[in-house]
């Protein structure tokens, strides 16, 4: 084929991959959109907080404290101000475009459609697959519930995906579809369901930590760095983890009563409160155990309160926590993964079935039904042990993104209203961004491959399809 003939085509690709989508038509969007506003800010942050608080204290604390030593504590304030820079970032996004895509709109309204496409498609790890993997963990405590309570196990054959002894993991299954039919009653529904969730949860780390806090011996806090600043800095890496999920209110801007007011509150109060949580019980958990009895506990809460009392009982209450707690987890992580599924299908970037509202429930029902599909599928027969770290390569990747899109709206539209401002800009997204890049690069070698791997994935269905579908081609034509 001749140069000539390819130029042009060549030109209106990379046209196509950075047409971006003016804010005021995304904001235009938000006010007249099919779903219905029924959240108010306890429900937004209620929502955020149940997408947060979850496996990554049950059970990726348990493997920190051998990584960190005693300065968990100080990795989980690490962790704890990575995020605050993104979560700053997405509190001033998510008020000026407050709509269900989240940093996926973000990224369309300031650096175009490839990279917006490259941003949803590592949201789809950050919700779609960690919802995956967090299903795996709720078995692991339903498991450890019925072990404890009445010394029973199910088999591996029905608890455990091919691949790590098992055939089919029913648990993941079951919460994956009690998730899917809360939310196909209805948003307010869910909300409600996740508040009263997030209160025992909430409850549970409390019970923990006024139970622990009558053991903790000072002595327990030295040496603080056995493994060093290194070892400090690899734990927040982990833990970075358990800080995923604060954005999931701003999944929520096309249903929350008033969201430029409410969803950059939601979104900083509940990761004040987490990370309040987190300390406490961190603090609580290697003041009441020297850190060397941790030992890679996958139930390290439940560990630590039947070593210091004697009582089985604590481990069936943490064991209850953490199931209702991850269950809110499945729940909050998979309404946004709808949510976002649903902002990309209404752009055309991913088919417009996903994106039907049904007339009564104002329920994205098509969209539900086959997310919750996926990820049971995903969590039954997969095994997805390893993907703690990919999901928090994808999230950063998502949060560096948001980051430099404050950096661009700052310049480009220094008039847009704002209910937020981000404190110390530029100052304060840049270190977003060097904090997050830091953070990936913490990650191992094999984390990378499968983020490669992902990528290339999304960019083949990029370019074999949505740069087609995409609503902003048919305007042009
Ligand atoms: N932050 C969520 C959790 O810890 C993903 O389960």
């Amino acid at each position: 084929m001749s140069t000539t003939s390819t130029s042009p085509a060549r030109g209106r690709l990379a046209t196509a991959m950075l047409r971006r989508k003016p804010v005021t038509d995304l904001v235009a969007e938000a006010d007249h959109g099919p779903l219905k506003r029924s959240l108010g800010l306890s429900q937004l942050t209620m929502l955020s907080i149940g997408a947060t608080l979850g496996s990554g204290i049950f059970v990726v604390l348990g493997e920190a404290v051998p990584v960190a030593g005693p300065a968990v504590v100080v990795s989980f304030v690490l962790a704890g101000i990575t995020a605050l820079f993104s979560a700053l970032s997405y509190a001033e996004l998510a008020g000026m475009i407050p709509l269900s895509g989240s940093s996926y709109s973000y990224a369309y309204a300031t650096l175009g459609e490839l990279v917006a496409w490259v941003c949803g498609w590592c949201l789809v790890l950050e919700y779609g697959v960690s919802v995956a993997s967090v299903a795996v963990g709720w078995g692991q405590y339903v498991n450890e519930l019925l072990h404890v309570a009445f010394g029973v196990t199910l088999p591996d054959a029905l608890s455990g995906p091919p691949g790590d002894g098992g055939l089919v993991n029913i648990p993941a299954i079951v919460v994956v579809l009690l998730a899917m039919v809360l939310l196909l009653s209805g948003a307010k529904e869910s909300a409600r369901a996740n508040a009263i969730m997030v209160a025992v949860k909430i409850g549970t780390l409390i019970l923990f930590c006024a139970i622990a806090f009558t053991a903790v011996r000072a002595q327990n806090f030295t040496p603080f760095l056995p493994l060093g600043l290194a070892g400090m800095s690899a734990g927040g890496a982990k833990l970075f983890f358990s800080y995923i999920g604060f954005d999931a209110a701003s999944t929520a801007g096309e249903e929350a009563r008033n969201p430029q007011r409410d969803l950059p509150r939601a979104i900083l109060l509940s990761l004040g409160i987490v990370t309040v949580l987190y300390c406490l019980v961190a603090v609580a958990a290697i003041g009441a155990l020297p850190w060397q009895q941790f030992g890679d506990k996958q139930a390290a809460l439940s560990h630590v309160l039947t070593t210091i009392t004697s009582n089985p009982l604590w481990a069936i209450l943490l064991a209850i926590g953490a199931i209702v707690a991850i269950s809110s987890v499945v729940l909050t992580v998979l309404y946004g993964q709808t949510r976002i599924l649903f902002a990309m299908s209404r752009d055309g970037l991913v088919p417009k079935s996903l994106s039907t509202v049904h007339p009564k429930t104002g329920v994205p029902r098509t969209n539900t039904l086959v997310v919750s599909g996926f990820v049971a599928v995903l969590a039954a027969f997969v095994p997805l042990g390893k993907l703690a770290d990919a999901t928090s390569i994808g999230t950063l990747f998502a949060f560096g993104l948001v980051n430099v899109a404050v950096l661009i709206l700052r310049k480009r539209r220094p008039e847009a209203e704002r209910t937020f401002r981000v404190p110390f800009s530029p100052v304060t997204p840049i270190l977003g961004v060097a904090c997050c890049a830091y953070m990936m690069f913490s990650l191992d070698g094999a984390t990378w491959i499968v983020f490669g791997a992902w990528m290339l994935l999304g960019l083949v269905i990029y370019f074999g399809y949505s740069v087609r579908r995409s609503r902003l081609a048919e305007s042009v034509r």
